[in-house]
Order: structure tokens, then C-alpha cells, then sequence
């Protein structure tokens, strides 16, 4: 890790998550311990069908889980009502998907926009520029998604999660539609927004290159954490 000490800003301890299929029971995610802490980049790696969307879904709230605990920035998520549960994610996370989820008929600026519709706060064009010329897209804010590339509608999906100023990007299998280059490069952008902008990142892929690139690497298989290795960042 590049600089210590940092502050843990999520911690999930026992994170289990079952699912029923038919009579049988599927450990997806069976008692795993972690901490992210603020201003790093983690890579989870590991097999298909090994629980990683099923970690990130957790540690992002999309999921709840059938046993443990998770903390977001001090606080203790379990047996928070639903709206207090939004409250905390909100502000503090940002999603990117493997599918970049881009509305066709608004606009690039639009698209970045949206969040903050979701959320009730004012949008700006001006901030909405900026964040658009962080992924270097400035000059495609009027164009719509089907005049660009994946690579650029990722960065789009990028500046989308950047919009609400999240402490936490949650990447899962970003690059997982993109060739090898486009990959490298969202990666990069990723790498670069930790560095410059003090992000945390917790990104999935199969790219092990691409993952060794980060400040830590976690392995999992069958759902527990395997391997824990220091990454080149
Ligand atoms: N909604 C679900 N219902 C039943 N089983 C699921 C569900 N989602 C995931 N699983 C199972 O949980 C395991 C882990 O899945 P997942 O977290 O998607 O793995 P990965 O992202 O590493 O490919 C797999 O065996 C998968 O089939
Ligand atoms: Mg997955």
C-alpha cells in the first residue's frame, strides 16, 4: 500500500450469503472477513462462480447478507430500515457494472446527470463538464450512447458513478465487455482517480494483469478469501 495508516471505511466480518436452489443450498458467499480502507484500490479475483458479485453486491448494499456484519464508514449497517440504509450508501458509494446501463435516448451529459435526479439534487452543467473531462470525454457531453465506443460509454457509466463525489467506487467486471486495450485503459482510469483524487476502488475481474495493478489483491474460491497478496501499486 502506497500510504498508511488509512482508515477502514468498510468492514464485513462473517459475510455469508446463502441462496435456496430447489432443495439444495448454494454458499455463494460462505464467512468472509474484510476491510477496505480508504484510499486504496482492492482487485477481487477468482473463478467464475467463485461469489465475487455476490462479495461486491454486499459490501455495495445491493444485498443483504444471510449472516455477519458490515460496517460503512464507522457504521453498523444491521437492522437499519431501508431508508436509513440508502442514506448511508448514498454519497458514499458508486457503481460501475460490466454492462454500462446508459439510458440511449439522453444525452452523455444527461446519462452523468441522472443520479443526481435519482437523489433530488440540483444538477450543473458546469460540474457535470468537469466530471466528464476527469474520463476524458468533455467533448462528447451532447453526443448519445450509440454515437460512441464501449470504451467511451464505460467512461460515460465512470462519470455517471462519479457525479454524487462517492468515497467508494464499486467496479464489478468493468472491463469484462471491452477489448484488452479498452480494458487497460478504464483500469487506468480507475488507478488514476485512486492516486489523484484519494478514491477507494474495489474492483472484480479476470484480468489477473490488470489485478496486480492494485494495492491489494484478494483471491477467492468457493466463496471464502484464499489469498491476500500486496499488488504493484
Ligand atoms: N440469485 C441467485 N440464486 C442462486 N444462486 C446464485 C444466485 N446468484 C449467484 N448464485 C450462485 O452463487 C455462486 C457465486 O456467484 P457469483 O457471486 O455471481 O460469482 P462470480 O461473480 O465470482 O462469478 C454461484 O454458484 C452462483 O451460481
Ligand atoms: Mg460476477
Amino acid at each position: 500500500m502506497s500510504q498508511t495508516p488509512h482508515s477502514v471505511i468498510i468492514r464485513g466480518r462473517g459475510l455469508k450469503r446463502y441462496y435456496r436452489r430447489g432443495i439444495e443450498t448454494v454458499k455463494a458467499l460462505d464467512g468472509v472477513d474484510i476491510d477496505i480502507h480508504t484510499g486504496e484500490m482492492v482487485s477481487i479475483v477468482g473463478p467464475s462462480g467463485s461469489g465475487k458479485t455476490t462479495l461486491v453486491n454486499l459490501l455495495s448494499c445491493l444485498d443483504a447478507p444471510s449472516a455477519g456484519e458490515l460496517s460503512l464508514d464507522g457504521k453498523l449497517l444491521a437492522g437499519l430500515a431501508e431508508d436509513r440504509l440508502a442514506g448511508v450508501r448514498r454519497g458514499l458509494l458508486g457503481f460501475i457494472f460490466q454492462k454500462f446501463h446508459l439510458i440511449p435516448t439522453l444525452t452523455v451529459a444527461e446519462n452523468v446527470e441522472l443520479p443526481l435526479m435519482f437523489l433530488n439534487r440540483p444538477t450543473d452543467r458546469k460540474a457535470t463538464l468537469a466530471v466528464l473531462t476527469s474520463v476524458g470525454l468533455a467533448s462528447r457531453a451532447d453526443h448519445r450512447p450509440k454515437e460512441l465506443s464501449g470504451g467511451e460509454m464505460q467512461r460515460v457509466a465512470v462519470a455517471r458513478a462519479l457525479i454524487t463525489n462517492p468515497k467508494v467506487m464499486i467496479a464489478d467486471e468493468p472491463t469484462g465487455n471491452l477489448d484488452k486495450a479498452t480494458g487497460e485503459a478504464i483500469f487506468s482510469l480507475l488507478h488514476s482517480l485512486v492516486k489523484n483524487q484519494g478514491l477507494t476502488v474495489i474492483i472484480t475481474t479476470h484480468n489477473l494483469a490488470l489485478a496486480y495493478q492494485a494495492d491489494r489483491i484478494i483471491t477467492i474460491e468457493d466463496g471464502r478469501i484464499v489469498k491476500e497478496e500486496r499488488g504493484e501499486r
